[in-house]
């Protein structure tokens, strides 16, 4: 779900509040787009003014300008995913406190709510929706009251903190009480929130792209605690209410404009076409004087680098393809074990870990639930963990002993594009930074390595530039296709894994990916004649026992009247031999092809569901980061 919150010290005529949380909600849809909604406080108001709709942000401001919500000096904004109830009206946020005094949004799961419900009707509280959130806002109003009877006085703030403690599970929680209209509080417990910090408002999200058009200045809001923003102050506690002054502070290093189509016709339109920049950027800085890898955010001793005897990536989705690729390179380059795990498998199958384990997560968003849960584990078991984001201020890598950002820049669609390139790239760097630091590849090797790496950009933008015509013309002539296979050997198997999911995720269409060596071993019986298969063809140089072995899947594939989409090497006459389509890439080494290899594929998903006439940046039931485990 996606969360906003903002506080001003003046009534704004303009209904400054309802702007700012409908601008944030609308940059937070990629978190969820099942319903929306918005609560509001003002002096002189005796309830939460608010409103919500199921589905689309769209359909929230359609009824907020037919019915005007009154002028605020405070609001909150939703938009869901839903976990607990189906998408609708009702079990849209915000809920209110029974007597309608206090607005809550909330994201997450709460895993004592049937309790706590009970207990509430018990004392005659009634509910209108099928949520666990509804029982927050309920009990945070039983709270609040019991507070004003026993002081007198109203303290939203206390309210919440007392709320917090009686909750288990995950969530983020803001609030606004028509008592307090300049305030709005939140609370925080494996779920996040980040404050946004300005001269007379202040703002409160789930990530910076709720308030990243009013200001960059940001401050990150560690677990178990709770915030007060007005429009003059942001006090931190803990849920205990002692005083956090070490908030990490941070400017937000991208512009709003970054998180705009900016003339594409979608997000992901745009964001493919940004794979180069993101692999150029995440390269940039990485380098001292001689061309050395100079990684010193890594946060981690050389010294404990060289006793690092296994690696353990743990990732969800594109990620953990991300991962995949970059064992192939670490266990190459480094000589060390390196295992790919999905983290939600992760964690309950008792890994074995050591301090001299080091744990890579890797997260676009860096809110992932379940991979935020394994590198806990990690940690707990003694082990380093190093994250891999693309997301300031988020909860993995502030939970990480290091970190490694990427800087793909914000990524809006739902299916992940270009944070995936530079997912691999920064797992290169940091492959190549423990071979330098373990004498495992000799400079020259290195420099080689970074050389290749610091071409890619340009040989992305050649299959941007030439292939896209062919793309589009074989998505369009497939678009019936009621299944597709992905094939792919060594580097190639991963890419062929992101191939299928993109093609699932955002066209809804059947498709598996394989390694291609196990198509003799079961997935060959579902070729029929007609049958479409995209099949990741190594280079022929260096590696050519691969070639070979792949040229011949796609014989046996063909050889039962399949329809095979090779994307292989520039010139390969194998591939312009045997395949019906093929989507060139320009010679590379086979370990960095990835890079390339997968930008066909993305564009490829892309057509097909604009074929479709299908959203494709927001595709059915998905959200962009899983804050739910
Ligand atoms: C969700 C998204 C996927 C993404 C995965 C991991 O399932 O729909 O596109 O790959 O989460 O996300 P992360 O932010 O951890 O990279």
């Amino acid at each position: 779900c996606g969360i906003v919150g903002y506080a001003s010290s003046t009534l704004t005529a303009c209904g400054k509040p309802l702007e700012v949380c409908l601008q944030g909600l609308e940059r937070l849809e990629y978190r969820g787009y099942d319903s929306a909604g918005v609560a509001l406080v003002a002096p002189g108001l005796d309830t939460v003014a608010w409103r919500k709709r199921a589905g689309r942000l769209s359909n929230l401001v359609e009824s907020l300008e037919a019915h005007p919500l009154p002028e605020a000096t405070a609001g909150i904004g939703h938009t869901r995913w839903a976990t607990n109830g189906e998408p609708s009206d009702v079990n849209a946020h915000p809920h209110m406190s029974q007597d309608g005094k206090i607005g809550l949004i909330h994201n997450g799961i709460i895993e004592n709510a049937a309790q706590l419900k009970f207990d509430l009707q018990t004392e005659g509280y009634s509910f209108v929706s099928s949520t666990d959130s509804e029982v927050v806002a309920k009990l945070l109003g039983k709270v609040a009251n019991e507070i004003i009877e026993r002081t007198g006085q109203p303290d939203l703030f206390e309210a919440m903190r007392r709320t917090a403690r009686m909750l288990e599970g995950a969530f983020t929680l803001l609030a606004v009480d028509s008592r307090q209209p300049g305030i709005v509080v939140g609370a925080r417990h494996d779920s996040p929130l980040v404050v946004g910090l300005s001269e007379g408002e202040n703002f409160l999200g789930s990530d910076v792209a709720a308030f990243v058009a009013y200001t960059k200045e940001a401050m990150e809001l560690g677990q178990d605690q709770a915030v007060c923003v007005s429009g003059d102050a942001v006090e931190v506690t803990d849920f205990d209410g002692n005083p956090v002054t070490d908030s990490k502070r941070f400017t937000v290093n991208w512009d709003a404009s970054a998180a705009q189509k900016g003339g594409w016709d979608s997000y992901m339109d745009k964001e493919i076409h940004e794979d180069p920049k993101a692999v150029a950027d995440t390269l940039l800085g990485r380098f001292g004087p001689e061309g050395e890898l100079n990684l010193d955010e890594l946060r981690i001793d050389p010294e404990d680098i060289r006793q690092v005897d296994k690696i353990i990536i743990v990732a969800c989705g594109t990620a953990s393809y991300a991962g995949m690729v970059a064992k192939y390179a670490i266990e190459h380059w480094v000589r060390i074990p390196v295992e790919v795990e999905l983290a939600h498998e992760f964690r309950y199958r008792d890994p074995i870990l050591t301090s001299r384990t080091l744990v890579v997560a890797i997260s676009q968003s860096g809110e992932t639930m379940d991979t935020l849960m394994a590198l806990r584990h990690a940690r707990e078991q003694g082990s380093r963990v190093l994250a891999i984001c693309n997301t300031q201020g988020s909860t993995i890598p502030r939970e990480s002993d290091a970190v490694l950002y990427t800087h793909a820049g914000p990524e809006i669609a739902v299916a992940s594009t270009k944070a995936f390139v530079a997912q691999i790239v920064a797992a290169y760097l940091l492959g190549l930074y423990l071979a330098q630091v373990k004498g495992t590849l000799f400079r020259d090797e290195i420099h080689q390595t970074v050389d290749s790496l610091r071409a890619m950009p340009s040989k992305i933008e050649w299959v941007l530039d030439t292939q896209a015509d062919t793309v589009e013309r074989t998505a369009s002539s497939l678009v019936d296709a009621k299944s597709f296979l992905f094939l792919g050997r060594h580097v190639g198997y991963p890419v062929a894994m992101e191939g299928a999911l993109k093609l699932k995720e955002i066209a809804y269409t059947f498709t598996e990916g394989f390694a291609a060596g196990e198509l003799k071993h079961g997935p060959i019986a579902l070729v029929e004649p007609g049958e479409p298969i995209v099949v990741i063809v190594p280079s022929a140089r260096g590696r050519g026992t691969l070639h070979k072995k792949v040229v011949s899947a796609i014989e046996e594939v063909k050889a039962r009247g399949a329809f095979v989409i090779a994307v292989a090497e520039q010139g390969d006459p194998d591939a312009e031999e045997y395949a019906d389509v093929v989507f060139w890439r320009p010679a590379c080494p086979t370990l960095l092809s990835p890079l390339v290899d997968v930008v066909p594929l993305q564009l490829f998903a892309l057509d097909m569901a604009k074929s479709k006439d299908l959203d494709v940046d927001k595709p059915r039931n998905l959200a962009k980061s899983v804050t739910v485990e």
